[in-house]
C-alpha cells in the first residue's frame, strides 16, 4: 500500500513533469511553470476530482461539452467491446464499420423533421467538422460550375475552432493576435442586442444585424461567397441569444443569394439548449451542419458534419466522374469514437436528459435571476437550458468593470473555484453550462457559492 507521503511524492513528481514537459492550450507557458497544473483524477456525476482531493461542481461541463456528466461506466464499456473487437481502421474508400454506420443512421432520426439532413462525415471534433463544412460547400458550388464562390462569412463573436480556416471563421479579436485571418474569410455582425453594433434597444430593432450580410454581399458580390457559418446562440462569444426573427431573415437572405448556411451546433447539439438540436428552438434549416461536444460528452474525440440531402446529391450528381471527395482525416468515422457516441445517445435518451436541460435550465435562470437581478455591477442575465450568462459591466454603462476587461468576472469564477465551482469568464460575463444531469437541488448548490463567490468579488473590488 502505497503511504499518504508517497502519493504525494509522487503528485509533486506529476506536477514537476507536467511543468517540464506538457503544453496547454490558453496558457502562459511562464506562468504555468510558476503555478504548475491541477492535476484532475476522477469524476462522477457533476463533480470531478482533483488530485489533492478537493471535490468541485463542473459548472461547465468541461468545456460546454459533457453533456451526461461523468463516471458513465457505460460509455467506458462500450468503448471497450468496440476497442477489443476492432479500435480502428480508416473509412476511406469503401471500408465501413458497424459503429459508424449505426450513428449516421440514429442520427439521421435524430434530425428535426423536415430537415433533410441525412448524410454524415464523423470528424475529431468541431474545428475538423467546420474546416470539412467549408470544404464541403466550395464543392456543392465548384460542381455547379460557380468556381468563384470561395469566401466564407461569419458573425462577429462566432467561434467556430481554431484551426486555418474554422479559426479563420471564428471572429474574435483575442484569437488572431500574430495570426491574421485568411483573407477568403469575411466578417458581419453579431446579434448582440446588449452590445448592438447599430445603438438599437429591443424596441426600435429592425434586424440590422440580419441586414449586414446585405451590405457584405454588396461589397463582394454574392458569386464570391459560398456559405455563411453561424451558432444558434454564440458560445465562447459571451451566450448571445439572437431576437426574435433574426435568423429568419438571415436565411432568407442566404437563400436568395445562394449562400450556403452553415449552422455550428458544436455547442447547442445533443441536448444543451433544451431540444436535441438548437435549430428546433430556433426555426433554422441549414443547408449544412457541424457537430461536436455533446455528441460524445467528451468520451472520445468526435464531431460530424451532416449535409442536407440537396446538397448531398447536387455533388454526387454533378461531380465530374472519377472525381472523389478528396476531404479526409485519419480517424473520420472512428469506430471506437462512434460506440462512445451510440452509448452516450442511449444515456440522453433513457434518462430524459434533453427534458431535464429544458426544466432545469428553465430554473437556473430564474435563479440566476433571483440571485443577481439586482446588482449594481449586473447588466444583464441570459441562458437557455444548460447555457447562462451573467454580464458584468461597470453601472449604466457596457464597459468592463474598473476599466479592465474580464478581471471582474475572472474574480468571481476565482472565488467561485475556491470555493468548489467551475464556471468561466467569457469577456465580461460569468457563464455556466452544467451538464444536463444537473438536479434542481444541485443547481441551487451552484448558485449558492456563486453567490457567495460574486459578493467575495465585490468586497475584493472595494478593498483594492
Ligand atoms: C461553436 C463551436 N464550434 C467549433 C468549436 C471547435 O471545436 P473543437 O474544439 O472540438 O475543435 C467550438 C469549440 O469550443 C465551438 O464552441
Amino acid at each position: 500500500m502505497p503511504s499518504p507521503s508517497d502519493e504525494l511524492n509522487e503528485l509533486d513528481e506529476l506536477a514537476d513533469l507536467d511543468r517540464r514537459h506538457l503544453i496547454h492550450p490558453i496558457t502562459e507557458f511562464r506562468i504555468h511553470e510558476v503555478k504548475g497544473p491541477r492535476i484532475v483524477t476522477g469524476g462522477e456525476g457533476i463533480r470531478i476530482e482533483l488530485a489533492d482531493g478537493r471535490s468541485m461542481i463542473d459548472g461547465f461541463s468541461g468545456l460546454f461539452n459533457i453533456n451526461v456528466g461523468h463516471g458513465r461506466r457505460e460509455i467506458g464499456e462500450a468503448v471497450a467491446v468496440q476497442m477489443q473487437k476492432l479500435a480502428y481502421y480508416p473509412s476511406f474508400w469503401d471500408f465501413s464499420s458497424e459503429p459508424a454506420i449505426r450513428l449516421a443512421e440514429r442520427l439521421a432520426r435524430l434530425m428535426p423533421e423536415g430537415s433533410e439532413l441525412d448524410h454524415f462525415l464523423f470528424t475529431t471534433g468541431g474545428s475538423d467538422a467546420n474546416e470539412t463544412n467549408f470544404r464541403l460547400a466550395r464543392l456543392y458550388h465548384a460542381v455547379r460550375g460557380e468556381t468563384s464562390r470561395q469566401k466564407i462569412l461569419s458573425r462577429r463573436s462566432g467561434f467556430h475552432g481554431i484551426t486555418r480556416a474554422a479559426g479563420s471563421a471564428t471572429a474574435i479579436p483575442a484569437y488572431h493576435v500574430f495570426a491574421e485571418p485568411d483573407p477568403l474569410h469575411l466578417n458581419t455582425a453579431a446579434p448582440y442586442c446588449h452590445r448592438c453594433e447599430f445603438g438599437k434597444t429591443p424596441d426600435a430593432c429592425a434586424l440590422e444585424c440580419a441586414e449586414d450580410i446585405e451590405t457584405v454581399i454588396a461589397r463582394e458580390g454574392a458569386e464570391s461567397i459560398a456559405a455563411l457559418i453561424a451558432e444558434p446562440i454564440l458560445g465562447t462569444g459571451g451566450i448571445v441569444l439572437p431576437p426574435a426573427g433574426y435568423f429568419e431573415r438571415l436565411q432568407a437572405i442566404c437563400r436568395e443569394h445562394g449562400i450556403l448556411f452553415i449552422l455550428d451546433e458544436v455547442i447547442t447539439g445533443f441536448g444543451r439548449t433544451g431540444e436535441w438540436f438548437g435549430m428546433q428552438k430556433f426555426g433554422l434549416q441549414p443547408d449544412l451542419l457541424s457537430l461536436a461536444k455533446g455528441i460524445s460528452s467528451g468520451y472520445a474525440p468526435l464531431g460530424a458534419v451532416a449535409l442536407r440531402r440537396g446538397v448531398y446529391e447536387t455533388i454526387r450528381d454533378d461531380s465530374p466522374r472519377g472525381l472523389p471527395f478528396m476531404g479526409g482525416l485519419t480517424y473520420n468515422n472512428h469506430p471506437t469514437s462512434c460506440a462512445a457516441a451510440l452509448a452516450n445517445l442511449d444515456i440522453i435518451e433513457n434518462e430524459g436528459l434533453v427534458e431535464n436541460a429544458r426544466t432545469v435550465g428553465d430554473y437556473l435562470l430564474e435563479r440566476l435571476h433571483e440571485c443577481f437581478g439586482a446588482k449594481a455591477l449586473v447588466s444583464e442575465i441570459r441562458g437557455l437550458g444548460m447555457l447562462a450568462a451573467i454580464e458584468c459591466t461597470e453601472p449604466g454603462t457596457l464597459d468592463p468593470i474598473d476599466g479592465r476587461p474580464m478581471s471582474f468576472p475572472a474574480a468571481v469564477a476565482k472565488a467561485a473555484f475556491e470555493r468548489g465551482l467551475i464556471c468561466r469568464a467569457l469577456w465580461e460575463n460569468v457563464a455556466l453550462a452544467p451538464p444536463l444531469c444537473t438536479t434542481r437541488e444541485e443547481i441551487d448548490e451552484i448558485v449558492t457559492i456563486l453567490a457567495e463567490s460574486f459578493e467575495v468579488a465585490e468586497r475584493r473590488r472595494e478593498s483594492r
